[in-house]
């Protein structure tokens, strides 16, 4: 799978393409990551790649010209192109499972105020937004894209971590713990050392439902919650209200 990002701030990929998983993804052939620089596509003198908004108020926005230059060259007729604006659509782990099992696809970073929306109209397949808060630019948000998606193409990491992290689908992770068993008094729970796998994946179901209700109740209304979580949540809600499982039985 090969990821084309195009940008006006090429340098900002380097380090983070050059480390960790995403590094290795790169190495092994199983993840290929073209970064464009948008700037080199702009033909007059001054490379210039935005202006001033029709219709007036403040910032710049961002030239036609160029981004479409960049995208007739880089990116084949009719392939995925993501543009990222905290005006699109939320971006999910459903949205990364989608972009990792799908062709090569390119994400367009928007700087400044946004880009021309003829671009839009004419190229963008998909506005994608990584979250309720607007940052300097695309870029960071393509990071995030890249990242998540990568590790779910095939071979990037072990499939019993996938299978974990979709065990867990829907909720939020279970605490995890590592040696010592004793840091500054406080003990690993026993059940992680009991070796009793059906008790230890219990518990971690019922650490997850207990975390999502803390910081993410709407979560526990999903459709697709399995019966067993449900009926934790159901109880948890319960307790909370002061009728606990203790107190009716
Ligand atoms: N560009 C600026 N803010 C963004 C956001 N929240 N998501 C995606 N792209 C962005």
């Amino acid at each position: 799978m090969t990821v084309t990002i195009l940008t006006l701030f090429p340098g900002l990929f380097q380090g983070y393409l050059e480390s960790s998983i995403l590094a290795r993804a790169i190495s092994r052939g199983l993840v290929g990551v073209k970064v464009v620089d948008i700037r080199s596509f702009a033909v007059d003198k001054h490379h210039v790649c935005d202006d001033a908004a029709y219709g007036g108020g403040p910032g710049m926005v961002m030239k036609p010209e160029p981004i479409a230059a960049a995208l007739e060259g880089t990116t084949a007729p009719g392939a995925r192109v993501v543009y990222l604006t905290p005006a699109g659509r939320p971006f999910t782990q459903r949205t990364a499972l989608d972009l990792a099992h799908g062709p090569d696809f390119t994400l367009l970073c928007g700087r400044y105020e946004g880009i021309d929306q003829r671009v839009i109209d004419s190229f963008v397949t998909d506005e994608i937004s990584i979250g309720d808060y607007v940052l300097s630019g695309g870029e960071t948000a393509a990071m995030v894209v890249v990242d998540s998606v990568a590790r779910l193409v095939p071979g990037v990491i072990t499939g019993e971590s996938l299978q974990e992290e979709s065990f867990s689908e829907g909720l939020l992770e279970y605490p995890h713990y590592t040696r010592p068993e004793e840091f500054r008094g406080m003990r690993v729970p026993e059940v992680l050392l009991s070796g009793h796998h059906e008790k230890i994946r219990q518990w971690r179901l019922l650490k997850s439902v207990e975390k999502t209700e803390r910081y993410r109740p709407e979560l526990l209304d999903s459709e697709d919650l399995s019966s067993e979580a449900r009926d934790l949540a159901r109880q948890i809600r319960k307790e909370g209200d002061g009728h606990g499982r203790d107190e009716v039985t």
